[in-house]
């Protein structure tokens, strides 16, 4: 269902189902709540990469074991089912370490939650995307329209939900759904590159930053201040290293590296 890798700091995960293009059944949302469980207390996992075995991202929801063999079961099921999905994703939003999705094919309805859980995202030019929902009757729901709604613009948002319209990782990355995309040949060095980039980077600054941003975007102008202000006050208390007067010393007294150029060294 999931298969994971370790690889100098970094944990690829692949949503590992490619003969159903990694569609989420129930088994799938279950593990990969173990899956991030494991992987947020394994220092083999600084980065998390998220991509889908075979030619798919993932192709979203599973029509049949999570749609129509778990609303068979009745109303609790359906549930159950929902809290596992929306459990995942949500732990993977504000999962403790930095996380990449690494769009490598199809990615339809369901799998825009994950996409958009994760901090940054990178495409196959050649990835193909979809709200395929309105071809099958329902709305983007489990989350999909509000993802939508907050990464795409309006005009382009109601376009792809109304017309189920596919576009590829190119037209994603220009309407900034990721951050860019490059040919599949490509693919796993560019990702690889950022989680290196990642890896330099103190880790507590690294989960503070994320939560801080992800939090302000609903928060008012005032409260978004004052937030900012107790979040580094608590990621002071947080970080023993006290990376940043480390970040000033290097810079300051010992010239060693200049942080408009790169990060500081940890020791
Ligand atoms: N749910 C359940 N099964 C799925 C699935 C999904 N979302 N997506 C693919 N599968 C299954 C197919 O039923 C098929 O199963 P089978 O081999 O037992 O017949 C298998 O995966 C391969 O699918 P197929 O359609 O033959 O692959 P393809 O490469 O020709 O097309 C897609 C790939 C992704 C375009 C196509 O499978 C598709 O449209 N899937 C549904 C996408 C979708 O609407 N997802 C939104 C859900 S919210």
């Amino acid at each position: 269902m999931v298969s994971i890798e370790f690889d100098n700091g970094v944990a690829w995960v692949t949503l590992n189902r490619p003969d159903k293009r990694n569609a989420m059944n129930p088994t799938l949302n279950a593990r990969m709540l173990e899956v991030l469980d494991e992987l947020e207390v394994d220092d083999r996992c600084q980065v998390l990469v998220l991509t889908g075995a075979g030619d798919s991202f993932s192709a979203g929801m599973d029509l049949k074991e999570y749609f129509r063999e778990t609303e068979a079961k009745g109303h609790m099921a359906t549930r159950r089912a929902q809290r596992d999905s929306y459990g995942w994703w949500r732990r993977l939003r504000w999962f403790e370490k930095p996380s990449i999705a690494m769009v490598n094919g199809w990615c339809f309805g369901g799998a825009f939650s994950p996409l958009f859980a994760c901090d940054l995202a990178v495409a196959a030019d050649e990835a193909q995307f979809g709200l395929s929902e309105i071809n099958w009757g329902i709305i983007p729901g489990g989350n999909v329209t509000k993802v939508v709604a907050d990464l795409m613009s309006q005009r382009e948002a109601m376009y792809y939900i109304l017309t189920g319209e596919t576009f590829d990782g190119r037209k994603a990355a220009e309407m900034k759904l990721v951050n860019f995309s490059v040919p599949r040949a490509e693919l796993r060095a560019r990702v690889r590159a950022i989680a290196d980039n990642l890896l330099e980077k103190n880790p507590h600054t690294l989960k503070a930053a994320k939560d801080a941003f992800k939090r302000v975007v609903e928060m008012p102008f005032d409260a978004a201040e004052d937030y900012l202000v107790v979040r580094q006050e608590s990621l002071n208390f947080l970080d023993k290293s006290e990376g940043r007067k480390q970040g000033i010393k290097q810079f300051i007294d010992d010239k060693t590296y200049r942080p408009g150029l790169g990060a500081y060294k940890r020791g």
